[in-house]
């Protein structure tokens, strides 16, 4: 695996290179916002396309608002609770920001990651944008192994060990006195509600109908086999001809996968879980629907 240290790892940055970062959802896959090379080689090492922005990783808010023309005092107030943490909030952004990194939009995404060596990282070079370090629509990767399984020795890895909450960011914009979820996350609508009002302020906190981030594909986060959702009393012995019967083939060797019934346990090892199964050989993953 090709490890970095810090050091090393700015020295990559400035250089115009890509380093996998550690944060507290995903690992990244990050580039310098102030190097069009270091961006480009994102979409291309990701395979990525352009039309999808990335976010930009701040170690602050007074570094996030040099990228914004519009901070609001709800941002304000989001990022005061949330931030370092799994949280992207999206503002218009100023002329400085490459529009490689926000595909052409006038907003951009920021977020202040939650993690030691990151922020660390951050204060020694402003801003790196940086997606989920997994090939493009595939399962994001939350160990240094992870990404190592995805890019080889081709990107080198700052190893911050295993990421504690295990999906990604909540991505979330600001119309007037509305908060727009774009991509769900950690925060949901309530805690982001419950946030605001602590701080009186009473905003409406609503999930946006189709989803304007464009990396909400139909096709996100997919592990090589199918993954099939089945009531609580499925039994694999007796039932798993309907599995068949449904996707039109035979399967053998599944993955019965018993979640945690705990939405912060079942987040930490969600993407883990799905990358096991891929490399154990299984045909299909089986998980049940719990009612809460
Ligand atoms: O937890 C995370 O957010 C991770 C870690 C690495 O920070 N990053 C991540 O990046 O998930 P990525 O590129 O896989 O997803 C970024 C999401 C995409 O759905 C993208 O469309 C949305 O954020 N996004 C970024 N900028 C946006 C903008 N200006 N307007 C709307 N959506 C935006
Ligand atoms: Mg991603």
């Amino acid at each position: 695996m090709n490890l970095v240290n810090l050091f090393s790892a700015v020295e990559v940055l400035k250089a115009g290179g890509v380093v996998a970062i550690p944060t507290e959802t995903v690992y990244g896959l990050g580039g310098w916002v102030a190097s069009p090379e270091g961006l480009q080689k994102i979409f291309s090492t990701k395979e990525r396309p352009f039309f999808d922005p990335l976010i930009v990783h701040i170690p602050d808010i007074e570094t996030a608002k040099t990228f914004t023309t519009n901070w609001t005092p709800i941002h304000e107030a989001l990022a005061c609770a949330a931030w370092p943490g799994p949280l992207t909030l999206i503002a218009d952004k100023t002329d400085a920001v490459d529009p490689l990194i926000t595909s052409g939009l006038a907003s951009v995404g920021l977020r202040c990651p939650d993690h030691p060596l990151t922020l660390e990282l951050l204060k020694k070079v402003g801003g790196v944008a940086a997606p989920s370090a997994n090939k493009f629509g595939k399962t994001s990767p939350t160990t240094a192994t992870h990404v190592f399984e995805e890019f080889g020795d081709a990107v080198p890895v700052l190893d911050g060990g295993a990421c504690k909450v295990g999906i990604e960011s909540t991505v979330a914009g600001v119309k007037g006195n509305v908060v727009e979820i774009y991509r769900p996350g950690f925060f949901t609508a309530k805690m982001l509600k419950d946030i605001l009002l602590k701080k009186g302020i009473s905003a409406e906190v609503i999930y946006a109908e189709s989803p304007v981030a464009p990396g909400q594909l139909k096709h996100h986060y997919m592990p090589k086999i199918p993954l099939v959702i089945v009531p609580e009393d499925f039994n694999w012995k007796n039932d798993s001809h309907k599995v068949g019967n449904a996707l039109g083939k035979t399967f053998t060797h599944p993955a019965l996968w018993d979640q945690p019934r705990s939405p912060e346990l079942a987040a930490r090892s969600l993407y883990e879980s799905l990358r096991r199964f891929d490399l154990e050989g299984h045909d299909v993953i089986i998980t049940k629907r719990l009612s809460s």
